[in-house]
């Protein structure tokens, strides 16, 4: 019985030192994971802060996630390119020495946001037939984003206003000599686009000579959901 008693005893201790290293050793480890987990945390946290939807394009809130964000600056006289900013890029600007006088247009697929071309069409030198050519090639449903620069009339026809009236466009029949265009539209739907603006030069409120100033629009263009 008191070989037994002693053993137990013993035992007892045995436990006690065990069980209190294993505390010892797992609050040792429990601080080096926490070390480890704060990174872990500071990480997150970054990465968290930066996956939080931002506003794209300078518009001053995020768009819902069936749309995509744009803005659309025309030029200024002949001295300022315009600027179209797509899904948070710059596609065309000053800057990026890709506009020129005339329209400026980035055509854009409307389910996957692709940009499938853009460019300038010369509305001062260019041929009539070619840019009518450029725009009838615009494949239904594709978004159009247009600033004009410069002058955006001396090579026009009523053909080339007919295929943006075909985009949505209600102003381009009143489009005149060295007037500010802004326009954003959806090739071949004829729905009237709320994002279009047109600035009429007109020498008693011109704030260049000559020139009318720059006049711009944006927002968040409805995307075509694919249920294929
Ligand atoms: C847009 O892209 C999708 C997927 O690649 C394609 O199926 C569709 O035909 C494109 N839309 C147009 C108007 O070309």
């Amino acid at each position: 019985m008191r070989y037994r008693g002693i053993f137990t005893l013993t035992a007892v201790i045995l436990i006690i030192i065990v069980t209190s290293k294993f505390f010892m050793d797992s609050f040792h480890a429990h601080e080096k994971a926490k070390e480890v987990i704060g990174f872990y945390q500071i990480h997150n946290i970054f990465i968290s802060a930066t996956t939080t939807p931002e506003p794209k394009c300078s518009l001053s809130k995020p768009c819902p996630p069936d749309s995509f964000a744009f803005s659309i600056h025309s030029g200024a006289a002949t001295v300022v390119g315009p600027k179209i900013c797509f899904d948070g890029k710059n596609i065309m600007s000053h800057i990026l020495n890709n506009v020129g006088p005339g329209l400026n247009i980035v055509v854009i697929n409307d389910t996957n946001g692709v940009i499938e071309k853009y460019g300038y069409l010369n509305m001062i030198t260019g041929d009539s037939g070619q840019i009518l050519a450029y725009l009838k090639d615009i494949k239904p449903g594709m978004i159009v984003l247009v600033a004009s620069y410069d002058d955006a009339t001396t090579k026009m026809t009523d053909e080339i206003r007919e295929t943006f009236v075909a985009m949505g466009s209600t102003l381009i029949g009143s489009l005149n000599h060295r007037d500010n265009w802004v326009f954003a539209g959806r090739a071949g739907t004829k729905i009237k686009s709320f994002y279009e603006k047109l600035l009429v030069s007109d020498e008693k409120t011109n704030v260049f000579d000559g020139w009318p100033g720059m006049v711009k629009v944006g927002g968040c263009f409805p995307r075509t959901v694919d249920d294929t």
